[in-house]
């Protein structure tokens, strides 16, 4: 084992700032702010089975607050963050019908990005202490700077995304991103909440095996999916492969990086445009597919591609390894 020092993911942004196109710290700080309420949101979390504890002796908190529910709560300390650090023009979020427009006191609207996230993504499974996360997608703003930000400023194409990626709050608390230049991931150690570069360059490997979808909708599926699922369970060249399906988008899409796989989530009559959230959920994972050696589509073009016309819109969304994302466009092509 090596006795090197591990990066610290404050010294990955420092260094790495340089190398990005508006070099302006702009951009480093406000990963950093989103570093921070990480840190917060892990700890709140953590102590998720203890709230039904507390809740019962009267559901308020020790500052007299009512409890809230747990993404509410994510939802809040991450739009805190970002706006009292007056470091973003505008947020769109999962939980916030509209954008928020942020008018930093010193410096009228001269800030340059724009964040979506999905502030607790799988917040079903925060009960029964499975892995749930937190998605982030940052662009540059389009209109001009000075104005409040518009619409705009968020329906922009994933490819035009100057960085994403999500926390998974999971046996460890990782932190994984991209800036367009590879994607790397970072643990934290919660004795001295500090994220360590852990996983640097992360690509999906080589062989991989497993497929997860929510197999319960098997009969909504379209027929191609079918087909395809058919294939996963063959018994010839490698196949069957493994199904695996937590519920979290960001930890099945998270062990699937890690161990080679593909996410389906397929539209389906009732849900014609399936059920995941193209801007703060598809855009920044298939940014980080493609970044991986991935891929990422909704079955007819690349997720990147799509031009957005609603903030929260869905899209059907097929995401994962290469080789298992062409295995699955030959059943999509009929
Ligand atoms: P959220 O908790 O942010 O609403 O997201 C839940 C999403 C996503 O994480 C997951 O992949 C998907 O819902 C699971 O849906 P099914 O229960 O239909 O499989
Ligand atoms: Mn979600
Ligand atoms: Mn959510």
């Amino acid at each position: 084992m090596s006795n090197k020092q591990p990066k610290t993911l404050g010294e990955f942004i420092i260094e790495n700032q340089a190398a990005f196109p508006y070099s302006s710290g702009e951009l480093s700080r406000l990963i950093n702010a989103i570093r921070l309420a990480a840190k917060v949101v892990n700890h709140e979390v953590n102590k998720a089975g203890l709230v039904d504890i507390i809740g019962q002796a009267g559901g308020v908190n020790i500052q007299g607050e009512e409890q809230q529910k747990l993404d509410v709560l994510a939802n809040n300390l991450f739009i805190q963050t970002l706006t009292n650090r007056e470091i973003v023009c505008g947020i769109a979020s999962e939980e916030e019908d509209h954008f928020i427009s942020i008018n930093s006191k010193n410096k009228d609207y001269q800030n340059n990005y724009v964040v979506l996230f999905d502030p607790l993504d799988g917040s079903s499974n925060i009960d029964v202490n499975v892995s749930v996360g937190t998605i982030f997608s940052i662009y540059r703003r389009i209109t001009p700077i000075g104005t409040p930000v518009t619409l705009a400023d968020f329906l922009q194409r994933g490819r035009a995304q100057v960085a994403a990626g999500y926390i998974i709050y999971g046996t460890s608390t990782m932190l994984v991103y991209t800036t367009g230049d590879g994607v790397n991931g970072f643990t934290l150690n919660p004795a001295i909440g500090t994220f360590y570069l852990s996983h640097p360059q992360m690509q999906f490997p080589k062989n991989p095996k497993i497929y997860s979808i929510n197999e319960g909708h098997y009969a909504y599926f379209p027929e191609a999916i079918k087909k395809y699922l058919k294939y996963c369970q063959d018994s010839v060249e490698g196949r069957p492969y493994t199904a695996r399906y937590i519920g979290s988008l960001v930890s099945d899409f998270h062990r699937n990086l890690i161990k080679g796989g593909i996410f389906l989530y397929p539209e389906t009559a009732q849900a014609p445009k399936g059920k995941l959230r193209l801007l703060y959920e598809c855009n920044p994972m298939a940014l980080l597919a493609e970044q991986a050696g991935g891929d990422a589509t909704n079955g007819k073009i690349a997720i990147l591609d799509i031009l957005p016309e609603t903030l929260h819109e869905r899209t059907p969304f097929y995401c994962g390894h290469k080789k298992m994302m062409t295995e699955l466009h030959r059943f999509l092509k009929f």
